[in-house]
């Protein structure tokens, strides 16, 4: 067993220059994902969550600056070479985007992207190479991979360039997969099977997953800890049960109320959290989620809490006691 951990985020900060100076769209974010577990982090549009995950890889469109650490089984991948980065990337580390269009190259078939990310495989030959591409297509509940394979990106659907994508990501088997909203342009039961595939890969291999969504009814089931992400920061976190069965902090209570698949009970409306985040950026004195938050005291418009210890393996960032929010 590996001592440290597979993944972890040290106090991660990321700014971009902008025309108004300088914008903070994550701001300390620390996480540990161990090997042969699935880390959900959850949060609505805008806390920060693709930024984390993508800074940390050097994938992001424009260049941030970064602070912190991204430990990859001990291995800062912030202050690593390029073409170190570049081999762990995609050989190691699968990353399926958010945006699938976006990965793939437009003006080549999917099969040629699939050979390419076989391309360090040096050990198999072309129809070896050809027959994994199909393999990993089927996995991906693709019925006619061969189609698919001879299609350029814009003749296939988006939800079906988000199954290639997810193949491409686990063709060759890595360690960790970081996964980015990878069911959104899914239906139903797609997206329930490619969620247990890429949850199979983690129990089988041992690899780590971490799923990205803003729907923390999908970590329901799948995910064995869960981050709460708002305003760049992780405000809650912990095992997946817990914090599903009683939520420390007001925000995590109000994305569980908005999600029907998790309270099971018919509801007449949506109980939305009502308002949005702060837009990156907004200098704040308090906690980010003070506008927004039920239980909102005089102290939560001062000083942002930190994360602090709230139970077994849980921390929260919030000024009220967990007694009297778990009760
Ligand atoms: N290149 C950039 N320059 C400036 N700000 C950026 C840049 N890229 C992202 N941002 C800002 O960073 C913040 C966090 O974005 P991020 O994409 O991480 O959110 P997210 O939690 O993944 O949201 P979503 O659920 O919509 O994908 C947003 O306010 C976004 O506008
Ligand atoms: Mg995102």
């Amino acid at each position: 067993m590996n001592a440290l951990p597979l993944f972890e985020l040290r106090d991660l900060i990321v700014r971009y220059k902008g025309v108004q100076g300088r914008v903070e769209v994550v701001s300390g974010v620390s996480l540990t994902v161990e090997q042969g577990t699935c880390l959900a982090i959850v949060g609505e549009s805008g806390s920060g969550k693709s930024q984390s995950f993508l800074s940390a890889l050097g994938l992001t469109s424009s260049v941030p600056e970064i602070q912190g650490a991204a430990l990859f089984r001990g291995h800062d991948l912030i202050n690593m070479p390029k073409k170190d980065l570049n081999a762990l990337r995609g050989d190691r580390i699968g990353f399926v985007f958010q945006n699938p269009h976006s990965f793939l190259a437009p003006h080549l078939r999917i099969e040629s992207q699939m050979l390419e990310a076989l391309r360090g495989r040096g050990a198999m030959n072309r129809s070896e190479q050809r027959l994994a591409a199909r393999v990993a297509l089927s996995s991906v509940r693709i019925e006619d991979p061969e189609r698919v394979l001879q299609s350029f990106p814009f003749e296939i659907s988006g939800g079906m360039a988000q199954r290639v994508m997810i193949a491409i990501a686990m063709i060759n088997a890595p360690d960790l997969v970081i996964a980015d909203e990878p069911t959104t342009a899914l239906d139903a039961s797609v997206r329930n099977s490619v969620l247990k595939l890429l949850r199979e890969a983690v129990d089988r291999r041992g690899a780590g997953l971490i799923i990205i969504t803003h729907d923390i009814g999908a970590a329901a089931g799948l995910a064995d800890a869960i981050a709460v992400m708002y305003a760049g920061r992780v405000i809650e976190t912990g095992p997946a049960a817990s914090i599903l069965a009683s939520p420390a902090h007001p925000y995590t209570r109000g994305l569980i109320a908005a999600a029907p698949k998790l309270t099971g009970a018919r509801q007449p409306r949506l109980q939305a959290l009502p308002g949005g985040p702060p837009p990156a950026g907004l200098a704040l004195d308090g906690c980010p989620f003070a506008d927004r938050c039920p239980t909102v005291r005089t102290a939560c418009r001062t000083t942002a809490p930190d994360l602090r210890p709230v139970g077994p393996g849980r921390l929260s960032a919030c000024w009220i006691e967990t007694a009297e929010i778990v009760a």
